[in-house]
Formats: structure tokens, C-alpha cells, sequence
């Protein structure tokens, strides 16, 4: 991993525990606090050992290329989608043509998305592409108002999860292949029975020492986590793939999400084992880096450390050009002589993330390391790559409606190969 020791000077934003060591769990991401009272990089590899899950390498990607036919996406070829578990069992099923499911979700915590969010369900619609397999995607309204620090009632949770819905489905999902639910909305039936299930299995102790949870933690947000576990079974969705129980149990899922989620997964996986059902896989993400630089993700709550989705093209050019941190030297005649740190330049990673090109990429990373690249050149690249990405998801937002809307969250049979997924058994 590059530059991970390199201290950037970012801002702790005030929700933020000040800690020493990096804090990542779901509802905290921070990097180390050096000596010098800067926050370093989120350090990914420390975070794989600390999770005890795999890094995705070369063999693997080799073997996903040869399954599947397909070219692994720029996330897994540039290590973003770094870290896995059992991917491997995803690949054996895809290969006997057995059953399983993709899961993702979202917090809806207000209106606003930005471009990080963006981030997994971008994985997750070349996932859901590539293997052509049936999609849920939760939507955590209840989440979001057990664990809101404001005075906002449920509806308006509610009304958040509709809103996001519509900036997810502009992502590019299949609506014959796809099923949104929103907790509030579905939450009963086969997928409670199954909550219950787990719930039951989960004590208090290792709730809190998975989670951090005090004895001053609302009972919802510790309920909560047998919610988001219970997704992960294909028995909760009767809907989609019917009622045989013994069958249902043997469905597995993987979960395209950001490693902050983990420790969720962590938890599900173990009972899974009590419940007799199939272990979910995951595929985890990095954060897209907040404007101030490595070491914090973007928030939707603070402006000016996040692109939003909603954001013009000149706003973008502004934000990057005012706010981007930059790995940068401090004079032209500097950056010419020494060059730039790409490692830790914003408008880089950005171009990582959302620049398609591979060999363009590696260009413009030369090219600033060497400083024939300058600083304001390639802030102007990533506002434009950027704002690219932007405009063609407004183009396709704007024509989601309320009724694709209510069709995407219709329980329904998914289509899959040709066939409908309740049937595939
Ligand atoms: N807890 C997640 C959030 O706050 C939402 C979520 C639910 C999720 N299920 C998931 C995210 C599965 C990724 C994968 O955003």
C-alpha cells in the first residue's frame, strides 16, 4: 500500500472521535492521529488483518476473469473493491450454475447522496451484470432513525429511503432483476421471522464487543443488527425465491459494500452456522476520500467535503479547485523540479475511482510524480471526469419515476437467466 505512514493535513470533523489509532466501524471512519495531531490515511491493509478477512489479489481476479468471462471492473483492478471473504464460493456457484443472490443496502439519512456513496452500488450493478443474479437492496430507514442524532420523525426517514431509492436505481439497475425494500415498508412476514431467529442468537456481550455498544446504547440500535443480518438469507424473501425451506437455507449471498460494514457480516456469518443457512460472501470497498485528503470519507452533512450528485459542473470545478487537497508542491519551480505526490493527492484518487482509462490513468500518474503534470492541470482533469460521471447520472435520474419507483419495490419473482427466480431451485 502506498504512502500509508504519509501525515496529511486534515480537519477532524467534530463527530469524529479523536483517537490515536484508526476507527472504522459503521458508524465511525477516521485514520490514525499522528504526533503531530493530523489525521494519516486510512491504512487498508491493517484493517484486513484487523478484520480477519482476505485481500483480493491477482489469482483471485484471474479466476473471477476466466469464470466469468468478463473483464474485473476499475474498482477491482485498482484494489478500491480491496478486501473479500469467501468470493471464492460465489465463483464455485456461478460455475455449477447454482443459486445465489447479491444484497447491498443504504442508510437513507437524508436526501443529499454524493458521489462516495455511490461507490458500492456501482460494484454492485457490474456485479449484478456480470452474474446476472437476482439484487435486493435494503434500505435502512429504521436504521437511520435509531441511531439519528436530530428530531426527525420516522416518516421523514421514510420519505429519505424513497428519495435515495431513486438516485440508486439511476445507477443502472435492472428493474427485471432487482428488488428495493425499505424497512419500514416491508419489514414482516419471512424476513421477521428470520430477524427473530437471530436476534435470539446474539447476546448482549458479543453485540457490544463487535460493536462498541454501551450500556447507555439505545435497545433499537442493538436490535438493529439482526435487521441488517437477516437480509443475507435467501429464506427471508419468499417472494423471490418461494417457500421451500430446505432449499431456501442453501442460498448464498454476497454483499458488495464498504469495509465499515463489516463487522455486521461478521456477526451474521456466525449465526449463519447456528441456523444452518449459507454463509453470505462479501466484497469489500475503500472510501472515496473526503475533499480535505486521506484519512476521513466524504460527508453528506458537510458541504465542502463532498461532491454531490446534485451538483452543477462549475460547482464541481470550484469545490475541487478550492477544497481538493493536493499532493502538490508548494511553487511551480518546486512541483517542476521535485514533482507531485500522487499518493495523497485528492484530484488523483478521485481519477482512480471514476477515470475508466487504464493506461491514461497510469499517464497522469507519471506525469505528476514527475511534475510535468501541474496541480491545477490535474484538478481540471478530475472536474471534468468527475463532473462527466455527474451529468450522465442526472440524465438518467432525471427520468425516474414514482411508478418505476413502486415497481422496483414491488415483492415480486426476479428474473434470472431467462427464468423466474422463484423457479431456479
Ligand atoms: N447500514 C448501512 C448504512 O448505514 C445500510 C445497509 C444495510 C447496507 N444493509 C447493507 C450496506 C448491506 C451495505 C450492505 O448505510
Amino acid at each position: 500500500m502506498e504512502n500509508q505512514d504519509t501525515p496529511v493535513p486534515v480537519p477532524i470533523p467534530e463527530d469524529q472521535p479523536k483517537a490515536a489509532e484508526q476507527v472504522i466501524d459503521p458508524w465511525n471512519v477516521s485514520g490514525a492521529v499522528g504526533e503531530d495531531g493530523k489525521i494519516k490515511p486510512i491504512d487498508y491493509v491493517k484493517l484486513v488483518e484487523q478484520f480477519g478477512t482476505k485481500l483480493i489479489d491477482d489469482a483471485l481476479l484471474e479466476r473471477f476473469e476466466r469464470v466469468t468471462g468478463q473483464k474485473p471492473h476499475r474498482f477491482l483492478r485498482r484494489q478500491i473493491a480491496f478486501s473479500h471473504r469467501d468470493l471464492e464460493v460465489i465463483l464455485d456457484k456461478y460455475e455449477k450454475k447454482e443459486p445465489f443472490f447479491i444484497y447491498t443496502g443504504r442508510g437513507p439519512s437524508s436526501t443529499s447522496m454524493h458521489i462516495g456513496h455511490i461507490v458500492p452500488f456501482e460494484l454492485t450493478r457490474y456485479l449484478s451484470d456480470v452474474f446476472q443474479a437476482p439484487l435486493v437492496i435494503m434500505l435502512t430507514d429504521d436504521e437511520k432513525y435509531l441511531i439519528g442524532k436530530n428530531d426527525l420523525d420516522v416518516e421523514e426517514y421514510e420519505q429519505f429511503a424513497r428519495e435515495n431509492a431513486k438516485d440508486i436505481i439511476a445507477c443502472g439497475f435492472d428493474i427485471d432483476r432487482t428488488f428495493i425494500f425499505s424497512d419500514y415498508g416491508y419489514m414482516g412476514g419471512d424476513l421477521y421471522r428470520n430477524i427473530t431467529r437471530i436476534s435470539k442468537r446474539i447476546t448482549r456481550a458479543t453485540a457490544d464487543s463487535c460493536f462498541g455498544f454501551t450500556s447507555s446504547t439505545n435497545i433499537g440500535k442493538v436490535h438493529f443488527a439482526a435487521i441488517q443480518a437477516a437480509t443475507s438469507f435467501g429464506s427471508s424473501f419468499p417472494e423471490i425465491f418461494g417457500t421451500n425451506k430446505a432449499q431456501t437455507a442453501k442460498i448464498p449471498c454476497l454483499i458488495p459494500c464498504a469495509i465499515d460494514q463489516d463487522p455486521y457480516f461478521r456477526l451474521t456469518r456466525d449465526v449463519a452456522s447456528q441456523l444452518n443457512y449459507s454463509k453470505p460472501s462479501l466484497i469489500h470497498a475503500r472510501f472515496l476520500d473526503a475533499l480535505q485528503g486521506p484519512g476521513s470519507k466524504m460527508s453528506a452533512s458537510i458541504d465542502s467535503s463532498s461532491i454531490k450528485l446534485t451538483d452543477t459542473p462549475k460547482q464541481i470545478l470550484k469545490k475541487i479547485t478550492t477544497y481538493a487537497f493536493s499532493g502538490g508542491k508548494e511553487t511551480l519551480e518546486e512541483h517542476r523540479e521535485k514533482g507531485g505526490n500522487p499518493d495523497i493527492d485528492v484530484p488523483y484518487n478521485y481519477l482512480k475511482f471514476f477515470l475508466e482509462d487504464d493506461d491514461e490513468l497510469a499517464q497522469i500518474y507519471t506525469d505528476y510524480k514527475k511534475g510535468t503534470m501541474l496541480t491545477s492541470e490535474i484538478k481540471k482533469k478530475c472536474a471534468d471526469v468527475v463532473s462527466t460521471f455527474v451529468t450522465d447520472f442526472q440524465g438518467r435520474r432525471a427520468k425516474i419515476t414514482d411508478e418505476m419507483l413502486d415497481e422496483f419495490m414491488k415483492p415480486r419473482a426476479l428474473k434470472v437467466h431467462g427464468q423466474l427466480s422463484n423457479t431456479i431451485l
